[in-house]
């Protein structure tokens, strides 16, 4: 008997080293490359504007409203397979501590061509949550530059419209990018906040065809709220340069270093932040760097959100001035907007992968 046991147990192990031996050939020998299919509606400035097409999220009466923001969470399908469940608990802790509405991920939620089994993972832990949520796309979400991922962009719009929980809706299609849409939060009715989320995709800037269209937007919100522009965030995945003049000269609100003086870096304004100053975006929001995270105010009374990072998958910040990891959190109550970093410990989910 115990004879029959020792093979067993050495049977079942031998077959668990030939699985994971086999399991890298197997990914690279299955591996297929995805497309999504794709769906023309395209966009022209003279069409109609639709609130009701805009998905809502509602704010309890007189209560705050937590949106908590997880930048760069970078899972990757082979390489991180053993630190998965990390950022898992990881989330787990920030979403039991903040207690959000409304959870949004501004970009890179992976980061690899392998990003198939690292999507569907990401999407079914978020879904278990039952909180609305809300991505957009950064320059890794479809691979790396110059190579083919297994889940193109129109498959990964797919993996999210198919998620209950998930408010993301692809845009038009004839904008350079197809992650653009908006979301409404509520309260009994009226527009507490407009949220844009704009996708920067593999692009370095945003297009002239996007901006068209977040200008038609705005302008559609603003008629539909009574002639008064919302008061608006912008969630997006790279920084723009206000982000850096807010950083350097901007009001301290959260900032190492800061040098309190008050001029621009350069003379022409980025065309998102002239839209974001006429129809009252007054929070920026967006990842990347995984490096640093601030908050800082310019002289616009505009706040720029460079978040902290979620997770130390695909590297993070060693230094000591920017160490963190965890995440920015907004706090919405009846006018003003708190914004807030939650670290988690470094000992508990340090996975000793360097800054990349
Ligand atoms: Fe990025």
């Amino acid at each position: 008997m115990k004879k029959g046991l020792q093979r067993i147990i050495t049977s079942l192990l031998i077959l668990l080293f030939i699985g994971i031996d086999l399991f890298f050939p197997i990914y690279f020998l299955l591996l297929h490359h995805y497309k999504g299919k794709e769906i023309i509606s395209e966009f022209h400035k003279d069409q109609p504007f639709v609130i009701d097409d805009i998905p809502c999220v509602e704010k309890k009466k007189d209560k705050d409203f937590v949106i908590l923001n997880l930048a760069d969470v970078q899972m990757c399908d082979l390489e991180d397979i053993f630190h998965r469940n990390i950022i898992h608990q990881e989330i787990d802790e920030l979403i039991q501590q903040t207690k959000p509405d409304l959870i949004t991920l501004t970009g890179d939620q992976t980061w690899s061509n392998e990003n198939m089994i690292s999507l569907t993972s990401l999407v079914a832990w978020m879904e278990s949550y039952q909180i609305p949520w809300a991505p957009v796309f950064g320059n890794h979400d479809f691979g790396n530059e110059g190579h083919t991922p297994v889940l193109d962009a129109l498959k990964c719009c797919e993996y999210y419209e198919n998620a209950k929980y998930c408010l993301f809706q692809r845009g038009p299609s004839n904008l350079g990018c197809i992650g653009n849409y908006l979301i409404n939060i509520k309260e009994e009715g009226k527009i507490v906040r407009t949220l844009y989320m704009l996708d920067h995709g593999i692009l370095d800037d945003f297009t002239v065809e996007q901006m068209e269209w977040l200008t038609w937007a705005c302008k559609g919100m603003k008629e539909n709220n009574g002639g008064i522009s919302p008061s608006s965030m912008a969630f997006f995945h790279k920084p723009t340069t206000e982000f850096f003049t807010a950083w350097f000269y901007g009001e301290e609100l959260s900032i190492p270093n800061n040098l309190k003086a008050k001029q621009r870096l350069k003379d022409t304004e980025d065309e998102l932040y002239q839209i974001g100053k006429e129809y009252n975006i007054q929070n920026f929001v967006c990842g990347h760097n995984h490096w640093m995270h601030f908050v800082s105010k310019d002289e616009n009374n505009i706040t720029f959100t460079m978040s902290l990072k979620t997770g130390e998958l695909g590297g993070y910040a060693e230094d000591e001035d920017y160490y963190g990891n965890g995440a920015t959190y907004f706090t919405i109550s009846k006018e003003e907007t708190l914004i807030q970093d939650y670290f988690v410990s470094r000992e508990k989910y340090h996975i000793g992968k360097e800054e990349e």
